[in-house]
């Protein structure tokens, strides 16, 4: 039985603002040379690896696993929030921006993390809580008290405790010794931070401006925090809701404002980082500054539905059914490549830590093989969740965790060996942060890792391909060849540095042909990857052929 496919959709999209219209491209400044063929891994440090045997991931523990993700072929990583905080979302609820958590090691943790990292090809990315700290951040409780201090207007604050009401947006009442009420970002202990407003209510003064001095103030500590850890070797950011720090901004001009000045100041200071959105507005994001936007469940069907239900009575376009639409992916992202190519790059990710079900589930080694020959054969840049290149399944009905809530399940410890817990841990098992995949046929690393056929190896081979091709990375160009509504297989072409690369999936549980359209010229045509003597030259053109659940990557001549 495969498991229900049901897709958590997070409740950010009001949030996040995914109405906004496509913006006028900015000048293309160059993006830093190694995203062009990187690769990134999603660490969730608490669920990867555990070097003390508290039951709790670790930095210690990542690096002792760097030669397994370099084995992998991933150039970079990106590290979910590792810093102080009471963690009742897991750590997006921040009170010391500059210190690792102590659950997690130390601050010279990190910095041997970033070189040993590096010693091996690898890059590193943080996660920038940009929009909000924690309420049991000091600047937060110093914003609370009545006297006006440094962190009075760090905040956003009604006039009166009395004012409760703001349109579009959460208040929380009465929660200070001051006389005012807070505006969150997300739980309620997560205080927005003040950006300001693109548009202030003149009927509500305690809108300020993006160019008060308190907005002016948070923009300079934000600066200050990215170059902390630039300095300490960190290649970039992953930016937490991105598209939410200045707010009543209908068209997004002002958070946009706000990024190209930071992406100015790195490309001056630090070209060779790179920062990642949370936004999943490409057209908004990448000329935002962004040098990548992530495409995301809660306002994107069209990705949704490659891997996963985007409508409960619609099928996912990788599933053996056959019944998915890769129309409906495409008609989303062609129009986005479209406004984005040449300027910044899409990333397609397997999945995140807010995302049910894992892409592994209900999913076999050949059915997850056609899924990562797509997603690693795409423009932009892949992003592959910790334990996605195992198939790891996420866990249905677990008690919330840090904040989880239904997210908790895609969060589970990383399945190793067959040790005890998953070689995750030496702890008690009811110690572990969160509970392993109590399948007797769950996925590990071991397993897999002398099967040819297993994912794992699949992954590894198809990134290495990735990495042999400059037309198969980031900004090879791509055009859809043959994808019909309803119909399977899909065929698109990749081109760059002198090479043209066809790719045909059929993820459907029969045999799928194609006809190419009447211009297709090919005068060699030599397989790289999967079913060899897919593509077929019959008068009066050519073909693709495919059996059942099967891809081909073909070289052109
Ligand atoms: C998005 C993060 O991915 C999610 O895990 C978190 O709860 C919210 N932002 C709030 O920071
Ligand atoms: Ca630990």
């Amino acid at each position: 039985m495969r498991p229900t496919h049901h897709i958590l959709l997070l409740a950010l999209a009001a949030i996040m603002r995914p109405g906004l219209p496509i913006m006028p491209a900015a000048e293309p400044s160059p993006a830093p040379e190694w995203l062009e063929h990187a690769v990134f891994y999603q660490i969730y440090p608490q669920s990867f690896r555990d070097s003390n045997g508290d039951g709790i991931g670790d930095l210690r523990g990542i690096i002792e696993k760097l030669p397994y993700l370099r084995s992998l072929g991933v150039t970079g990583l990106w590290l979910n929030p590792c810093f102080e905080s009471p963690f009742r979302d897991a750590g997006y609820d921040i009170s010391d921006f500059y210190r690792v958590a102590p659950r997690y090691g130390t601050n010279d943790d990190l910095r041997a993390l970033f070189v040993e990292a590096r010693r091996l090809g690898l890059r590193v990315m943080l996660d920038l809580v940009a929009g909000h700290t924690s309420d049991q951040h000091p600047w937060f409780r110093e914003s609370q008290r009545r006297e006006r201090n440094r962190y009075t207007d760090w905040y956003i604050w009604t006039n009166s405790v009395w004012t409760w009401f703001a349109p579009n947006q959460q208040v929380v009442v009465g929660a200070a010794e001051r006389d005012a009420n807070y505006i969150p970002n997300f739980f309620y202990f997560q205080p927005a931070l003040n950006y300001g407003y693109a548009q202030p209510d003149p009927k509500a003064p305690w809108q300020q401006p993006v160019d008060a001095p308190g907005p002016r103030a948070v923009r300079e500590e934000l600066k200050k925090i990215m170059r902390f850890w630039f300095d300490l070797g960190a290649s970039g950011f992953r930016v937490d809701m991105a598209g939410s720090l200045v707010k009543n901004d209908p068209d997004g001009r002002a958070t946009a404002e706000l990024w190209r000045e930071f992406r100015a100041w790195m490309d001056r200071e630090y070209p060779d980082r790179a920062m990642v959105s949370e936004w999943s507005m490409p057209q908004v994001a990448i000329p935002s500054g962004f040098h990548m936007d992530f495409l995301l469940p809660y306002n994107r069907p069209g990705y949704t539905s490659l891997f996963r239900k985007a409508a409960p009575d619609e099928a996912a376009y990788f599933d053996p059914g056959g019944h998915g639409n890769i129309r409906r992916f495409l008609d989303e992202f062609e129009p986005l490549y479209e406004a984005t190519k040449g300027r910044g790059f899409i990333a397609i990710p397997t999945g995140n830590h807010d995302t049910v079900p894992r892409i592994g589930d209900g999913r076999d080694p050949r059915e997850l093989a056609v899924a990562y020959a797509f997603l690693l054969t795409m423009p932009g840049v892949p992003f592959i969740y910790y334990g996605d290149e195992i198939g790891m399944r996420s866990i249905t009905d677990l008690p919330s965790k840090e904040g989880g809530f239904g997210r908790t399940g895609a969060r589970t410890p990383m399945q190793w060996d067959a040790s005890p817990n998953a070689g995750f841990s030496t702890a008690p098992a009811d110690r572990l942060y969160l509970p392993i995949d109590p399948a007797p046929d769950r996925p590990t690393v071991a397993a897999q890792q002398g099967d040819p056929g297993s994912t794992l190896n699949t992954v590894r081979t198809l990134i290495a391909l990735r990495q042999a091709h400059p037309a198969l990375q980031a900004s090879g160009a791509f055009a859809t060849v043959v994808a019909q509504a309803g119909e399977s297989p899909f065929v698109y072409e990749r081109a760059g540095g002198g090479e043209r690369i066809l790719v045909a999936v059929n993820p459907a549980a029969r045999p799928g042909e194609a006809r190419l359209p009447a211009g297709f010229r090919c005068s060699k045509a030599q397989t790289l990857a999967g079913e060899s003597e897919a593509l077929r030259s019959d008068a009066p053109g050519w073909r693709v052929q495919l059996p059942a659940v099967s891809y081909a990557v073909v070289r052109l001549d």
